[in-house]
């Protein structure tokens, strides 16, 4: 950062939205039912049934939402988030919304399929209403395209949005005691509709047969809605062949991304470290190399590109349809299986892969309209909830900062950093052509604050045993302070448990950016992650 830092910005990137730190709340093990509710089973009737008495629009108490967690989930909360993805996942793909509306206590209890689990239904549409309303973040809710059907999708936008006197806006009404709408304005068209665990998994011909025509019912209820097309890493023939129509008929068109450990056995070489830092860059090298998360967000961008072109041959215009990120995160599914309701301890290497995915992000933002984690509470999340805590883990705290900082600026262009890992992960022949990580992975924007602009900087040093130097100047540019948070340990696998709750937690260091350069700048130590404010 040597240079005049307004000139590195590109002037016609549009700023970075806040909906790129949007969560997901799926029926799955302990996030609803533990990580939502109070109660790790089902929460009392009574509980649940305070937060409708009032018929005011408002949850009067909040009464069965565990009020910890909202307040850090909350839009003017710890993690600011602005959008939350209900109510799966795998789990919509058997769920049927009517079984989640009227009387707590008539709700039926129902099999499970997409986790071998019951559900109690205790928490369903109006409940997720309410707990967006009192965290003040948008809905997004996943329609099941499994075994749910055409006419229950049009009947659950209905229920949702309609305004007229109709029957499912009347019971609406009825249920909630308020006659203002839900007013959910995305919605996404099945979950990973391809995948053959899918209750219901289609062909992508038949997807897109079926998409093409909910998407027309779904937009003649309600015109104003946002639609989501299911797609797969991005860069699959799926997802070719959904674009190829959906491009027309989508507003958004969905990824889902892990860095999976224990998934990538076969095809990737390396130790845990490697492969965990740089997870996004290289998931599943050598084999399928342009799966990799960077690259897939460019090469769905260029099949959007490509299925606009190819329609405005047959007279259409061309759409600009945005990725929609709804499912990353690091996930170790032999440490978090089904079994256990992926519940993920995250240690600090995990942490240092899971700052690689919030760099692409933010790398990548201009053409990510969404991007969800997977997910908020519970279930491979930074947030472990016991009956009366929370536990913070290592993956909160970047993006604790992420979220508060990294938004309402412009991304800041950054020379690419040269020394490149070729380990076992990622050996050079693969490099000739593709994504090279580098071992420090930059990302920097530029925000206007009341105060004048502001610098945030995060930058991730994978480099197993050497630091690395942050040298940044300020020439011609008004920074007076600079405040740095370091996240180091020594101990690779370090967690933080309820017991220990504070074992990797930033360093924070505040000096002014006059004492910054004079000691010419900041050591970013070795397999860490700084980030800056100045
Ligand atoms: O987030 C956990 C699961 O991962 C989701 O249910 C599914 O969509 C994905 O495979």
């Amino acid at each position: 950062l040597s240079m005049d830092p307004t000139r590195l910005v590109h002037p016609a990137e549009p700023p970075i939205d806040e909906k790129l730190y949007s969560g997901f709340l799926e029926h799955l093990g302990r996030c609803i039912y533990g990580g939502i509710v109070d109660n790790p089973k089902a929460p009392s009737p009574k509980e649940l049934l305070i937060s409708h008495e009032d018929g005011s629009g408002r949850t009067k108490g909040r009464a069965g939402f565990r009020k910890d967690v909202m307040g850090i989930l909350a839009k003017d909360g710890e993690l600011e988030v602005p959008m939350l993805r209900w109510p799966g996942g795998n789990f919509v793909s058997n769920y049927h919304w009517q079984d989640g509306i009227g009387p707590i206590e008539n709700r039926p209890k129902r099999i499970e399929l997409a986790w071998l689990s019951t559900e109690s239904n205790q928490f369903g549409t109006d409940e997720f209403i309410d707990y967006c309303r009192a965290t003040g973040c948008e809905p997004y809710i996943c329609l099941n395209m499994g075994t749910g059907t055409y006419e229950e999708a049009l009947a659950w936008l209905e229920y949702c949005n309609g305004t007229g006197d109709t029957y499912w806006a009347n019971l609406r009404r009825k249920n909630t005691g308020r006659d203002e709408p839900h007013g959910v304005k995305y919605w996404g068209l099945g979950n990973e509709m391809f995948g053959p665990w899918q209750v219901g998994n289609l062909s992508a011909a038949d997807y897109t047969k079926k998409a093409k025509q909910w998407a027309h019912g779904l937009k003649l209820v309600d015109p104003s809605i946002k639609l989501v097309s299911c797609g797969n890493t991005g860069s699959s023939d799926w997802d070719r062949e959904v674009l190829a129509t959906m491009v027309q008929f989508a507003d958004l068109h969905s990824i889902h991304f892990y860095t999976m450990l224990g998934h990538d056995k076969v095809g990737v070489q390396g130790n845990d470290y490697e492969k965990n830092v740089f997870g996004p860059a290289i998931r599943r090298a050598p084999l399928i190399v342009s799966k990799a998360a960077e690259r897939s967000i460019e090469i769905c961008k260029s099949l959007i590109d490509l299925s606009n072109i190819d329609r405005s041959f047959m007279g259409y215009q061309p759409r600009d349809v945005k990725v929609c990120f709804d499912e990353w995160n690091v996930w170790d599914e032999s440490k978090a299986p089904g079994a256990v309701g992926l519940e993920q301890w995250y240690d600090y290497t995990d942490m240092l892969g899971f700052c690689a995915w919030l760099n692409v992000l933010v790398r990548k933002h201009k053409d990510i309209g969404i991007a969800c984690l997977a997910q908020s509470v519970n279930v491979i999340s930074p947030l472990m909830t016991c009956p009366d805590g929370i536990c913070k883990q290592t993956t909160y705290y970047p993006l604790r900062l992420f979220s508060r900082y990294m938004k309402n600026g412009h991304l800041l262009q950054l020379p690419a950093m040269p020394d490149v890992y070729s380990g076992p992960s990622y050996p050079a022949f693969i490099q000739q052509t593709l994504l090279k990580p580098a071992y420090i992975d930059l990302v920097a924007i530029l925000v206007q604050t009341e105060s004048g602009a502001s610098i945030r900087l995060s930058v991730l040093n994978r480099h197993p045993t050497l630091d690395w130097k942050a040298d940044c100047a300020f020439a011609g540019f008004n920074i007076d302070k600079a405040e740095v948070h370091e996240m180091y340990s020594d101990d690779l696998s370090a967690v933080n448990t309820f017991d220990k709750p504070e074992t990797v937690v930033p360093n924070i260091t505040s000096l002014s950016a006059s004492e910054f350069e004079k000691q010419g700048g900041w050591t970013v130590r070795k397999h860490s992650w700084s980030f800056f404010i100045f």
